[in-house]
């Protein structure tokens, strides 16, 4: 599968999705929209990806937000649409996932580009990296699952100040805040990625999924994670990985998992 605003890179069992609209900061057009689903969809099925990275092309943004550009033809039916969409499409998609996603935010993440790497399972930023969600300076709010995700992350009293001033936070204030799990140089936030997805990758893939879901769970209407938890716990019993897992445990050595 080719995409025009995409790069698809693997690289052993990780596979990169760059976003490539480098002279309009990455911003996430409906095109691009419609790609980042197809692509998290292939690497969710494909039994080669372990897991992603995602980042944007260059090095001055991530993602500088949704296409601003396209808002300007958009009545409230749309809008609604739109964000519905959006949220079930890619947002859900990515934090729901079966496999390990990290975004690797290399420089402006901002409105939908912060909701995108909020969506994503970890965060690595870029010293110089800056967010926000600044939408309320275009008349909007966020969209893309921003109050929501950005609220459970840093709590109401932050997401409300960033939400409502729409100013952007420096990498090292959104790792004060809980934002992001770590903060590197920028030619480290590759390898810092890919050494996190690559520990990820050494464990049991189906136990690693069923913690995704369970985690997910307790931040769901109506959903008891507790009781997602208990289910999840006891399905890991019906896997050969866990057999290998107590085997490797017994036998002294590293456990070499299928995913089965
Ligand atoms: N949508 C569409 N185009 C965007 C964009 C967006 N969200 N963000 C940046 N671009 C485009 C600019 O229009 C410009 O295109 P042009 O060269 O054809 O004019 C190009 O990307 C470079 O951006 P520019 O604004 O010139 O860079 P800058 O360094 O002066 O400023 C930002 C960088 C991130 C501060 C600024 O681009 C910005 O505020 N972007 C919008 C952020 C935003 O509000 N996002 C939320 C959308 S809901």
């Amino acid at each position: 599968m080719s995409f025009q605003n995409l790069l698809i890179e693997n690289k052993g069992r990780i596979q990169y999705i760059t976003i490539n609209r480098e002279s309009k900061l990455n911003a996430l057009n409906k095109a691009t929209l419609a790609e980042l689903h197809t692509a998290f969809s292939d690497a969710f099925n494909d039994p080669a990806v372990g897991g992603v990275i995602i980042t944007g092309a260059g090095q001055k943004a991530f993602v500088a937000g949704a296409d601003i550009a396209e808002f300007q033809s958009i009545d409230a039916g749309s809008g609604g649409e739109i964000a519905r969409n959006g949220q079930a499409n890619i947002f859900n998609l990515v934090e729901n996932g079966n496999k390990p996603v990290i975004a690797a935010i290399n420089g402006f993440a901002l409105g939908g580009g912060l909701e995108l790497a909020m969506a994503c399972h970890i965060r690595v930023a870029c010293e110089t990296a800056k967010m926000g969600l600044p939408e309320v300076t275009l008349g909007l709010i966020p969209g893309y699952g921003g109050t929501q995700r950005l609220t459970q992350l840093v709590g109401k009293g932050r997401a409300l100040e960033m939400i409502m001033t729409a100013d952007m936070i420096s990498a090292a204030d959104a790792y004060q805040y809980g934002l992001v799990n770590h903060v590197v140089s920028q030619p480290d936030l590759l390898p810092k990625a890919e050494e996190i997805l690559n520990k990820i990758l050494l464990r049991a893939p189906l136990a690693v999924a069923a913690a995704i879901t369970a985690v997910n769970a307790g931040l769901k209407d109506g959903v008891n994670g507790f009781e997602v938890e208990i289910n999840e716990f006891s399905n890991s019993f019906k896997t050969k990985d866990l057999q290998e897992g107590i085997s490797a445990f017994m036998e002294k050595r590293k456990p070499e998992f299928k995913g089965e």
